[in-house]
């Protein structure tokens, strides 16, 4: 594939905007597409911003500014293909169906069995998050999720949010070593970081756009776990690469991504969108490349080690593999770095008191849950999600009231 020089990259105003996508004829996994893409494109720039304001050298500073430049415009072409006509909660919908596919493409995928299951245990959550945001969606707009989702997605009830609010001290993880790390676990984890970190952002921004209490209250109650998220994942990176390291491992993520949606894009005209971008991120990688060569005498094949990355990024249904992780870890919990049962928790488990305090007064996510129409609710009294609720609560209770754990 061709690269496009940079400064041939700057887009004219009518260019950067573009005509949305019809929201009632759209594939749903290429809204699925241009959500991962807005993602992307906003954590190079903010990663880009985030090491600019740490770099002394004016060379580095004016090379990564004229990339940034473009990746600005590249992310407002791609975030102006959503229409106007469809709603917060239809583009929530959205948001949550590309973590769920997308989490479930990247675990089924990743070679460092740590990273994976980090990934396997945050899917149940955006999964449950996906049907709460269901129950909204009947709630206020008496819309049905499968206009979204289009069959591909399951909507029912994984690990429940109320499950999800933990201390601080739990999202702590273990990163991944430099050095050994496969190419696939580095373009995984800045993929991932990438779409957790644009849905917190993205409930932050419109959450506070209802006059409904619940709605403005769930918003905020998911997007404080989308934090925890954006922590776990966050930590899965080797903090001892380089800044240019990571540059240049993130234009090669964008590069990675645009062509992975390339291959599997069914609107010819958004096809050549990702196409065109493919070509603009390779010379953001060969600008990053050089850049590394001559402050760092480092040469880039010695940081990829590899000629391909394989498999491509591909949106597509993972009912099973979701519902298997459903059958065997919907009660994992992180301790110490570690997943452990429910019931293994130490009574000092930092998260008992934690969410005894955040859910005291009342969880907006099972209050939604409650107003939803009698088919939606019901999914929520499936046997292994009252079980779970039952036990986290009788849990805490106990640890609250000081009462022992009983024996395993
Ligand atoms: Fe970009
Ligand atoms: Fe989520
Ligand atoms: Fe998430
Ligand atoms: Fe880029």
């Amino acid at each position: 594939m061709d690269s496009i020089p940079i400064e041939e990259q700057f887009m004219n105003w009518k260019e950067i905007v573009k005509a949305p996508y019809d929201r009632k004829s759209v594939d749903a996994y290429t809204r699925t597409r241009v959500i991962l893409m807005n993602g992307i494109e906003n954590a190079s720039v903010l990663m880009s911003h985030a090491i600019e304001r740490m770099t002394v050298d004016p060379e580095i500073k004016r090379q990564m500014a004229a990339m940034r430049r473009a990746d600005s415009m590249q992310q407002q072409t791609i975030n102006w293909l959503n229409p106007a006509n469809q709603t917060i909660i239809e583009t929530t919908l959205g948001y949550e169906q590309v973590a769920v596919d997308l989490t479930a493409n990247l675990a089924r995928n990743e070679p460092d069995p740590y990273v994976k299951q980090t990934l396997d245990f945050a899917l149940l959550e955006d999964f449950d998050h996906l049907y709460r945001y269901s129950c909204l969606y009947d709630y206020m707009e008496q819309g049905d999720p499968e206009l979204i989702v289009q069959g591909n997605t399951e909507v029912k009830p994984g690990r429940p949010t109320v499950g999800h609010h933990r201390h601080p001290d739990d999202t702590m993880r273990k990163h991944y070593d430099k050095d050994t790390a496969d190419i696939k676990t580095k373009m995984n984890y800045l993929t991932i970081v990438a779409g957790e970190q644009q849905t917190e952002l993205y409930y932050k921004s419109h959450g506070f756009m209802y006059s409904d209490e619940l709605a403005r209250q769930i918003y905020s109650e998911i997007a404080d776990v989308e934090e925890e998220h954006v922590t776990q994942y966050g930590l899965l990176g080797d903090p001892r690469e380089t800044m240019l390291e990571k540059s240049a491992l993130m234009q090669l993520c964008e590069a990675y991504i645009y062509f992975s949606c390339a291959q599997t894009e069914t609107d010819p005209r958004i096809k050549s969108i990702w196409e065109n971008f493919a070509k603009m991120e390779i010379s953001h990688f060969e600008g990053c490349a050089r850049l590394l060569e001559k402050y760092e005498g480092r040469d880039i094949r010695d940081v990829v080690r590899a000629d391909v990355i394989e498999p491509l990024v591909v949106f597509e249904p993972n009912k099973d593999y979701v519902n298997k992780v459903i059958d065997e870890q919907l009660d994992l919990m992180p301790s110490g770095m570690e997943y452990k049962r429910l019931s293994e928790l130490a009574d000092t488990w930092s998260s008992f008191k934690f969410q005894w305090k955040v859910n005291r007064d009342g969880v907006p996510s099972e209050e939604t849950t409650r107003k939803a129409r009698d088919e939606l609710v019901q999914r929520d009294q499936a046997k292994n999600i009252k079980e779970f609720k039952s036990q986290l609560a009788k849990r805490t209770e106990d640890v609250m009231a000081g009462r022992p754990a009983p024996p395993m």
